[in-house]
């Protein structure tokens, strides 16, 4: 009996749980009666199985869905599994579904299969993210705060400017995903072992059926090249990294009272009863350490790899599984709590100004009338150390430019300019340059964003 056989095959001895991949091939079991279907049809309409057969098999195969992952016979792998149920429903014919194919391609194809449709709904992800950061820059496109450096207050800005900064990182974010979507979908059916067969198979055909965009053609590189998980983890764990930039800069703003998220979003304290935690942002920041864990674990053991299949690769696969999925929740995550917190408007306003932040201003209008810029930075930084670091007032102002330049400050520039540019809100205003924070500048890029998206 061929079943025996076949199941005799993979005793596996004391290392059989540490061979199989069955338990983790849960992921690609769709994926690989797809396989299987697509496979099967190329093989009766070639001639190189029976009409018949191929029919009892497809049969088959829908009794091994319906059955479903759980009630798959012990195997070293899903594509034993199946193939082992097959043959037990149909008997030794259900063997012929392997001609002309091993594992190795078998694998490549369904790794290949689920992936797409993971990377297209991480993608699909991301732009629901960029919609809400867009959906609430277009209500704060005058909503002015603080801006930072190392930490730092630096320069006014608005909550839109801010928020677009990130919805323009993960629109790269989305094309990196789209980028290696591409490149995974193609079919590496065919390439049997990885030395091609003798059958005269049909491989546009499969790639066809499987709805791939091409093959890839040379056998060897089908079933042993694994650098499109590696092209697909990457940029899940570069936007993951985005993920976390985001995250972080809303814990710091919870904190600073500059955001207050949802409850759906916070967490509260089992003894402290006053706390409300942004937890679930703390851990879409964690969520980068997995991914950039992953993606070292993979490239770790993608490395050195020789041609062709190596059962490394089996270990490789969960790697991509484990970022794709934790990333798309992440995401998921952080466009609700981006859409869903409240910005205390006046609060970002009033504190916009801190640490004399509008001392480029000064010093830019000073420069705008013809002192050399360095010589401007020296008397603001002059002026920033008389006031303590706070926004000095325009009387020391014009005593510092006195002592440094030699002559009253007003000799440069107007009072009322002087006024208006301590101002965070008309510093913002005159930060008019392309990419700019001030509206006008905010407006361009916020309908770039809606460019983008409508095409992603
Ligand atoms: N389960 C294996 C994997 O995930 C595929 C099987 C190929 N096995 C083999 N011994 N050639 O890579």
């Amino acid at each position: 009996d061929a079943s025996v056989v076949r199941r005799d095959r993979f005793s596996g001895g004391p290392a059989r749980g540490f061979l199989s991949s069955l338990a983790a091939d849960e992921r690609i079991f769709q994926a690989d009666l797809a396989v299987d279907r697509a496979h099967v049809v190329m093989l009766a309409e070639q001639g190189i199985i029976e009409f018949d057969v191929a029919g009892e098999i497809l049969a088959a195969l829908e009794e091994v869905e319906a059955a479903g992952h759980g009630a798959l016979p012990d195997g070293e792998d899903v594509h034993e599994a199946i193939e082992t149920a097959v043959v037990d429903h149909i008997g030794p014919d259900g063997g012929k579904m392997h001609t002309a194919r091993s594992r190795n391609d078998e694998v490549a194809a369904c790794i290949r299969h689920r992936l797409r449709e993971d990377l297209l709904d991480a993608a699909e992800g991301t732009v629901a993210l960029r919609e809400a950061l867009v959906e609430v820059a277009e209500e704060h496109v005058d909503t002015v705060m603080p801006g930072y450096t190392h930490l730092q207050p630096a320069q006014p800005t608005t909550l839109a400017h801010f928020l677009l900064s990130y919805e323009s990182a993960v629109a790269r974010d989305t094309a990196r995903l789209l980028d290696a979507y591409d490149r995974t979908n193609r079919s590496p059916l065919g390439a049997a072992a990885f030395a091609g067969t003798p059958f005269d198979i049909d491989r546009e055909r499969t790639a066809a059926l499987l709805g791939f965009d091409g093959i890839v053609e040379n056998s060897m590189d089908a079933s042993a090249g694994r650098d499109f998980l590696a092209e697909a983890t990457s940029a899940l764990a570069t936007h993951a990294v985005t993920l976390s930039g985001l995250a972080e800069d809303l814990v710091i703003f919870a904190n600073k009272g500059f955001v207050d998220l949802a409850d759906d979003y916070s967490s509260t304290s089992s003894i402290m009863p006053q706390k409300v935690n942004p937890d679930t942002l703390e851990l879409v920041r964690a969520v980068a350490g997995d991914a950039v864990g992953d993606l070292t674990g993979l490239l770790t053991t993608l490395k050195g790899l020789p041609r062709a299949y190596n059962r490394d690769l089996q270990r490789a696969t969960p790697h991509a599984w484990e970022t794709v999925d934790a990333v798309s929740e992440a995401t998921a995550v952080a466009a609700g709590a981006v859409a869903t917190a409240d910005w205390p408007v006046e609060t970002l306003a009033a504190e916009a100004g801190a640490g004399f932040s509008t001392a480029t201003g000064v010093a830019d209008a000073l420069a705008m009338a013809g002192v050399p810029f360095r010589t401007a930075h020296e008397v603001l930084a002059e002026a920033a150390e008389r006031a303590g670091g706070e926004t000095p007032d325009v009387a020391t102002l014009d005593e510092v430019a006195a002592d440094v330049l030699g002559d009253s400050l007003f000799e440069y520039v107007d009072r009322a300019d002087v006024e208006a540019v301590l101002d965070p809100g008309e510093s913002v205003t005159s930060r008019d340059s392309v990419g700019g924070p001030a509206p006008e500048a905010v407006a361009r890029q916020l309908d770039a964003a809606e460019e983008r998206r409508a095409a992603d």
